[in-house]
This record gives structure tokens, sequence and C-alpha cells, in this order.
């Protein structure tokens, strides 16, 4: 039994939320239901109200229980936010984290997910505008159930109508189980580059971004782990709920690793460590005038090998990112530094590797299957990675 805040807005579609609110308690979940303004305009508070037996909320000042701030009290006890319909104006203001009624505030101040069963107008739903919101919100982990095709109210045809009463349920079914099959579950993770200093204003780097590693944070997370996120220097903001550990040097990310891998229950090494740092970093900086210029790399220290020795239990999952013989090479690594998992992608493909948001990975596994996944978003690719790790710790926990 799940608590589920449901969101109404005003779209004709919102006498639908009554079944939805209907079918939800009947398997056992507590529906409160939060309701729009314009929504009021279609369908009366009163109804939910006497349909959930819960009083329902429009405005952000109100509050039902004395003493009580609603908007805090319902975003801290919602299991689930689920919002159908939403309307793209809806969907617009949860893009720009407005705060102008009861639905965004809460929906700003929860950290459980957040499921959105789109219902407008076609020509409204395939708006360029419209659909650059649902990208962002897709990227901060909001999940759609897409809407389907059909005959609108206003006699338009197309892509618009909200998804089916059974299809709403089945999604937020399946994603308050996920919301837990990681739940005491430890996942530690590297991110990002490693920036190895040559003096004070030059340093050896790569191009590695940090969005594959930030990914898998933001996954592990919606799976109800708990993350520490060992990051190299990156441009990115840390998913809310990780634990942060920013590091800037292989040595200084090696230790950190290190510090905390005995205490995990997973390790997925997604940081690009270089391999190499200049023997000796430089006090002051070198000067142009001083003439040609060698510098002596030496190696540093394989961070995920030295772990994956001692991995006991822990899964442990590696990256690889190459350029030619891509499978070979991953082989080899997932064999040589003892991983669960290898995840592969070829640097020198579009649409695959660094600084993009989208990756086409290879999923090489201990047992020598091998899982091709299509170009998606590295979010998408990441959830498929944590949906391994959760495979492979099932019969590991006994269950
Ligand atoms: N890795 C690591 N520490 C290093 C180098 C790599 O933890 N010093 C990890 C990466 O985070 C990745 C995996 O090892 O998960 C493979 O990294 P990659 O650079 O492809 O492997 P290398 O062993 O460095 O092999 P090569 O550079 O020769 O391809």
């Amino acid at each position: 039994m799940a608590n589920i805040l449901l969101g109404v807005s005003g779209s004709i579609a919102a006498y639908r939320a009554c079944d939805v609110a209907r079918e939800l308690m009947r398997q056992g979940h507590r529906v409160q239901v939060v309701m729009t303004r314009a929504a009021t305009r279609l369908i009366s508070p009163d109804t939910f109200a006497a349909l959930t037996g819960n009083p329902v909320t429009v405005d952000v000042f109100d509050e039902p229980v004395a003493g009580e701030i609603a908007h805090i009290k319902l975003a801290q006890v919602s299991d689930l936010v689920l919002i159908a319909p939403a309307t793209a104006h809806t969907i617009a203001r949860l893009t720009l984290g407005l705060a102008d009624d009861m639905l965004t505030t809460l929906a700003l101040a929860t950290r459980a997910p957040i499921l959105i069963a789109p219902a407008m107008n076609p020509t409204m739903w395939s708006h360029p505008a419209t659909q650059a919101h649902v990208q962002t919100l897709r990227a901060r982990g909001v999940e759609f159930i897409d809407p389907t095709y059909g005959v609108m109210a206003c006699g338009d045809e197309g892509w618009g109508k909200i998804a089916d009463t059974p299809v709403i349920v089945q999604a937020v079914q399946q994603r308050l189980c996920r919301a837990h099959d990681l739940q005491g579950v430890h996942v530690l993770i590297t991110a990002g580059p490693t920036y190895e200093p040559i003096d004070p204003v030059r340093f050896i780097g790569n191009r590695s971004s940090g969005k594959m590693g930030y990914a898998l944070a933001e996954a592990a997370l919606a799976h109800g782990a708990r993350v520490t996120l060992i990051t190299g220097p990156t441009a990115l903001t840390p998913p809310a709920g990780a634990e942060v550990v920013p590091v800037r040097t292989a040595l200084q990310m090696y230790e950190a690793v290190q510090e905390r891998f005995d205490a995990c229950d997973v390790f997925i090494a997604a940081a690009a460590v270089a391999d190499y740092r200049p023997e000796r970093a430089l006090r002051r900086k070198h000067k142009r005038t001083e003439g040609d210029w060698t510098i002596r790399l030496v190696p540093n220290p394989d961070i995920l090998a030295s772990v994956a020795t001692r991995k006991g239990q822990r899964i442990v999952v590696g990256f690889a990112a190459e350029t030619d013989k891509a499978l070979q090479h991953a082989a080899q690594k997932l064999k040589r530094k003892n991983l669960d998992l290898i995840a592969v992608n070829d640097v020198l493909e579009a649409g695959s590797g660094f600084e993009v948001d989208t990756n086409r990975l290879t999923l090489l596994y201990a047992d020598g299957r091998v899982e091709e996944l299509p170009q998606m978003s590295k979010r998408a690719c990441a959830e498929r990675v944590i949906e391994a790790v959760v495979e492979r710790l099932t019969p590991a926990r006994g269950e």
C-alpha cells in the first residue's frame, strides 16, 4: 500500500482521474487529490473528496489540517506523484519549476517519483515547446505515460488522448515496485574525468563530461538505493539525495574509493580515469622562454581492478570507451578486472560517448552473455545498467 498524490489539471479528461483514483484505491493505495484551479471548473473537488475520503487542496495556502503546512507534509508523505491528466500548461510550469499553486509547489517539494499522463489537443502535444518541456522533465527523471491516438473532444484526431486507466494504473504499480528494489543497497559510483596537474595552471584531462556517471546515480536513487558519487571535475549538478565526494586527481579518486568500497554493495566505475599523471607537478608555472619541454608520465593505479580483486558478494560494474575492436577489448577488461558486467561504447560513433546526451552501449556479462542496447539517452542507458544490477543482486540477497 502506498500514499499516492494524484494531481489533476484542467483538461476535459479531468473526469477520467475519478476512475484512476478509484482503481488505485481498489488496489489498496491511499489517494490524495490536488487540483489546479482550471481543473475545478471541469470537475468539483467535492467529487474527489467523496471518492477518496480525503480533503482536496488547490491553493498553496489551503491547510486542511490546522497547524500543518500542507504542501510540505504532502510532499513528504507521498510515495509517488501521479499527474493525470496533465495539460500543456501544467507541464510547462513543472519544467520551469514555477510554484504558483499547490500542485506545482508539491512537485518541487517532493523527492517522490513523478509520473505524468498528458492529455491535450494533438497540435499542442506535438508543439516543439511542449516536446522540449517533456524532454527536460524526462532528463530530470520524470516519467511520462504517453498519450494515445484518437478523436479529441474538440473533434481533432491525433496523439493527445490520455492513456487508458489500466495503462496508467499499471505504470504506477511498476514505478512503485522499482522505487524499492534497491532499498538498503549502497551503490558507490565514480564519474567524470580526472585532472592530473602539470603545474599550478595546467593539467592533463580528458573529454568525459560525467553525464553517464551522474545518470547512473540518478537511476540508482530512483530505485531506492543509497548513493555515493565520487566525482571528478564536471559542470553538472549532482542529483539530490546522493552523497557527493568531489575529487580532482586519479590518486584522490583512488583514495576515496578505497575508503568507501568495503561499505558498499555495488560499485560502478563510470569515471574516465587518467591512466597517466606527470611524475611531479611543478610548484611554479612553467615559462614559455624555457624552450622545449618534456613531461615524464607515470601510470596511475587502476582503481576498478584494485577493488574488484576483493569484491566478495559485491556487484562490480565497469565501463569501457573504445575506439576499435570494442567488444574484444571490453571482454578482456571484464575478465582481467574481475567484473560482473562491463558496458562498452565506441566513442568514435555519432551519438555515443563524450559530451553528448545519448549513448549506444553493449553490455557484456561475466557469464558470456552479450546485450546490445539501441542508441538512447544516457539516463535510459543508466536505467538499463541499474536494472541489470538489480537482476544480479536479487539472487545474491537470497530473495
Ligand atoms: N578505470 C579505473 N582506474 C583507472 C583506469 C580505468 O577505475 N586508472 C576503470 C574505468 O572507470 C572503467 C574501466 O576501468 O570502468 C575501464 O577503463 P578504460 O580506461 O577503458 O580501461 P583501461 O584499463 O585504462 O584500458 P585502456 O586505457 O588500455 O583501454
